[in-house]
């Protein structure tokens, strides 16, 4: 059957968007795939999913987004029940906290008892053609992850 794969996605600015609908091209062939902005994404509806990938920036003083908040929360309350999962984001470097929203993302969702199948990818603002390659290394362990 085709694995189905979410994408949840948190951007302010539009990398993040961008690097969602990069992540939703490579898939697509091989999976069902879902983007949804964080606001609007169910964390109850995760653990039906074969995978979920949340890619966001990173706010405030090192902060998850405001609009991921809540997401996060009803993270706190769900078992993923070893759903597979990945992290990424672009966030800046110029910042202190560089990418803390990604270690928060990973930690909770590790918590929440999924599966993390790639290492978590933070980005410096745009990402280079590096950047990329780890997105797309990311996305094909996901998608090994979830047809094995
Ligand atoms: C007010 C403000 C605070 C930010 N704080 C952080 C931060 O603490 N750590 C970090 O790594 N990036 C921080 N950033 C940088 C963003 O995460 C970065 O620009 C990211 O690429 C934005 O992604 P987007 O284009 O998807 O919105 C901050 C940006 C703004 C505007």
């Amino acid at each position: 059957m085709t694995p189905n794969i979410q994408i949840v996605f948190a951007s302010m600015s539009g990398r993040n968007r961008a690097i969602a609908g990069h992540l939703q091209a490579q898939l697509a062939s091989k999976s069902q795939t879902l983007v949804t902005e964080i606001s609007q994404a169910d964390a109850f509806e995760l653990p039906q999913a074969d995978a979920v990938i949340v890619v966001s920036y990173t706010y405030h003083d090192g902060d998850l987004p405001d609009e991921a908040q809540d997401f996060f929360e009803d993270l706190k309350e769900i078992d993923l029940e070893r759903t597979k999962f990945a992290v990424l984001g672009s966030s800046s470097k110029k910042h202190i906290h560089f990418g803390r929203a990604v270690d928060y993302l990973t930690m909770q969702l590790n918590s929440s008892n999924g599966e993390q199948v790639a290492d978590s990818v933070k980005i410096d603002q745009d990402p280079d053609d590096a950047d990329w390659a780890r997105v797309d290394q990311l996305a094909q362990r996901v998608l090994k992850s979830v047809e094995d």
